[in-house]
């Protein structure tokens, strides 16, 4: 029998008989204000942050509650089953952790508390190329638990060869390429601050870690951590990327590719053109474009031009158990969850990740349930209808 992810809550009914309540709320759109209120103003603005005056990810939150399910009843839904196959891969649901960079601004043992977390559950990790952590220690940490990398694409094509190379020998099974950010976004909170961890050797561990990009350094890194950060700014991106260059990717990664940041149905058809296996429909939560097409306004397109050729994942906005649910029948296979997880992390560490995995997860599972269903391969788009905003 597959697991009922909705029993969490008779355990936490059951724990607060012994006068337990949960440490954070499982009301997951509360996380971002307690966030605010008890971490540091710089690390809190570069999470929360969106690009411009936030327009974005207002829309991304807007077009998922603009949609509304309409529950089904009096249809057997006692034994449920939310495990799902992604990438050849069988997750026991539909969800992955993000890829998000620099989680030790957050919580001191960053991505390996994220990652054991997402493990304990069986949710896979993604893994970014500007983690505080260097890969083959996230991995170790991970056991054989399911992971992914995210690759930001270095200008140097020595330093990308080496980080696949490096990220296949940890057992890193699926590559997620992130296209939206071939340059830093406007992003007034950290502007005004100005804030940037990069800066400071902070989210560069792959790179400082990595025998290629040290090659490139006249000096060891602690020797002279200046140049080696003005090293990494010259790498870190490249805006003069286009699609025959994922030809290097498909030569150099074995197994599947994903490319994330894809909006527009052509975009998603040259993916599939140029080979690749699935896409993300993101706009990185509203962190590069401001005034951008809401994420799950953009889905239902992507799905209808390539979802029967190659995957389709969705982010950007997710918050709660109906979210997923609402991706879902909007035809994502699976969706990635990133802030609420890091502001978890923030809040509790390792627990505060789980927290967020099992809340979401439990409400999916009774979401599905009580809208009539009892696997995720029977949500579709007659299961929503849109309300008025
Ligand atoms: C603080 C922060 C750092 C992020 N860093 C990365 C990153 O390193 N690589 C990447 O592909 N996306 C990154 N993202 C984008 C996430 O992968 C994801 O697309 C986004 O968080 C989804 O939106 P949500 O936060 O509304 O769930 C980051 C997002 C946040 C909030």
């Amino acid at each position: 029998m597959a697991r009922h992810w909705a029993d969490f809550q008779y355990e936490i009914y059951l724990n607060g008989m012994a006068g337990a309540v949960p440490r954070l709320p499982t009301d997951l759109t509360r996380l971002e204000e307690l966030a605010e209120q008890r971490l540091g103003p710089g690390p809190v603005g570069y999470v929360a942050g969106s690009a411009g005056s936030g327009s974005t990810a207002r829309a991304n939150r807007s077009a998922l509650e603009r949609r509304r399910i309409v529950p089904r009843v009096l249809r057997d839904v006692h034994e449920r089953d939310l495990s799902v196959e992604v990438l050849g891969r069988a997750l026991p649901a539909p969800l992955a952790l993000a890829p998000v960079g620099v989680l030790s601004i957050m919580h001191p043992d960053a991505e390996c508390a994220a990652a054991r977390a997402a493990a304990g559950q069986g949710v896979p990790f993604v893994l970014s190329s500007a983690s505080s952590t260097p890969m083959e220690q996230v991995a170790e940490a991970m056991g054989d638990a399911e992971r992914w990398f995210q690759l930001y694409w270095p200008r140097d094509p020595e330093v990308a060869r080496s980080f696949l190379n490096r990220a296949e020998a940890a057992g890193f099974g699926v590559l997620v390429v992130t296209l939206d950010t071939p340059l830093l976004a406007w992003r007034p909170r950290d502007l005004d601050q100005a804030y940037l961890p990069f800066l400071h050797g902070v989210g560069t561990a792959n790179y400082f870690s990595d025998p290629a990009f040290r090659a490139g350094l006249a000096k060891p890194v602690h020797e002279d951590p200046n140049a080696a950060v003005t090293h990494f700014v010259g790498m870190f991106a490249d805006p003069s990327k286009t699609w025959p260059d994922l030809a290097f990717l498909r030569e150099h990664w074995d197994g599947p590719i994903v490319l994330k940041g894809v909006l527009h149905p052509d975009d998603a058809r040259r993916a599939v053109e140029a080979g690749m296996d699935g896409v993300v429909v993101s706009n990185h939560g509203g962190r590069q474009v401001a005034g951008s097409v809401a994420a799950a306004d953009a889905l239902p397109g992507v799905v209808e031009a390539v979802g029967d050729r190659l995957t389709v994942l969705f982010d950007s906005g997710v918050r709660t158990g109906d979210d997923i649910f609402k991706a879902l029948a909007l035809g994502a296979r699976a969706v990635l969850v990133g802030r609420p997880y890091v502001y978890g992390l923030g809040l509790d560490g390792r627990p505060g990740v789980e927290h967020v995995i099992r809340c979401l997860l439990a409400e999916l599972d009774l979401t599905l349930a009580l809208s009539g269903h009892a696997t995720p391969g029977t949500i579709g788009p007659a299961d929503l209808t849109e309300g008025p905003g």
